[in-house]
């Protein structure tokens, strides 16, 4: 049996290795979507920018990417209800002809003990983080399936990243909506894996740990708060958004072929239980 060539799209530079895809972003309007959106257009991705509220940063987030030199789409879209997903994936069907990379990136907190925890912050969390990736990779499931292949541009007929977190495998009290949802993000990835390798579709997450964004200002913006913060970081720093597009631009380039159904933590050791460090 011969072998497959390495396609070419594969550059040692890392230049340039999204070429021609067609990538959806969702959350992309800040933080960590934001730089996603970002990234993969610097590796040469048009991109939908997806957004639910902020259409200005959303707008902002479009700009750039079309000053990189990439053709980019802000699309309002809550990715926790079924027809607005819908009609977000037929828009860019409209308007790009095709999909190759979906990255599940929308996610919230709504944090409070477990006594406090209302219904409305159980159920907006699972619908957003969970519900939201089913709905978003189903969408997008269909389309990898029946579209045209490209070999030359992407050895996999599409690629699905899920934006996880430490939280699929650190417990953590007072915010237990947030974690179960995480939790189900590792399970419906490694199931929709499955299912979806034989395709030629790599199914992946991203599991961010402490990382510079809105969601968790409150962790980071004073000294105080930033010490007790690296108490749980051994590498001594916070991780920024780049950081994480980085990550998200390899699991969606052929450079990660052959990795399916994987977590890559990104966490500056977070995961790697630090309090260890000494004693046990
Ligand atoms: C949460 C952040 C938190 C980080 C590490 C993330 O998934 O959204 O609020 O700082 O995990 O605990």
């Amino acid at each position: 049996m011969t072998q497959p060539e390495v396609s070419p799209n594969v550059q040692s530079d890392g230049s340039g290795v999204l070429a021609g895809q067609i990538a959806l972003v969702t959350g992309a309007s800040s933080g960590i979507g934001r730089a996603i959106a970002i990234g993969l257009a610097q590796a040469g991705a048009d991109v939908v920018v997806n957004y639910v509220a902020n259409e200005d940063e959303a707008s902002e987030v479009v700009r750039v990417v079309e000053a990189i030199g990439r053709r980019g789409l802000a699309v309002r879209a809550d990715v926790g209800q079924e027809a607005q997903v819908q009609e977000m994936f037929g828009r860019t069907d409209d308007v790009f002809g095709r999909l190759d990379i979906l990255v599940n990136n929308a996610g919230l907190q709504r944090d409070a003990s477990f006594t406090d925890m209302t219904l409305a912050d159980w159920d907006t969390v699972l619908r957003v983080n969970l519900t939201g990736q089913f709905l978003c990779s189903r969408e997008a499931m269909r389309r990898f399936k029946t579209q045209e292949r490209r070999p030359q541009v992407s050895r996999a007929a599409g690629k699905i990243i899920c934006v996880s977190s430490v939280h699929e495998k650190i417990a953590w009290a007072g915010h237990a909506n947030y974690a179960a949802s995480k939790g189900g993000v590792l399970m419906m990835m490694q199931s929709l894996a499955q299912e979806a390798a034989p395709f030629g579709i790599r199914v992946n997450s991203i599991a961010p740990g402490a990382i510079r964004t809105p969601i968790n200002r409150e962790a980071w913006e004073t000294d105080e708060a930033y010490a007790e913060l690296m108490k749980l970081v051994p590498y001594g720093r916070i991780g920024e958004p780049e950081d994480i597009a980085a990550a998200a631009v390899w699991l969606a380039s052929d450079a990660s072929d052959y990795v399916v159904a994987t977590t890559l933590f990104v966490d500056g050791g977070m995961t790697n239980y630090p309090a260890f460090a000494h004693g046990g």
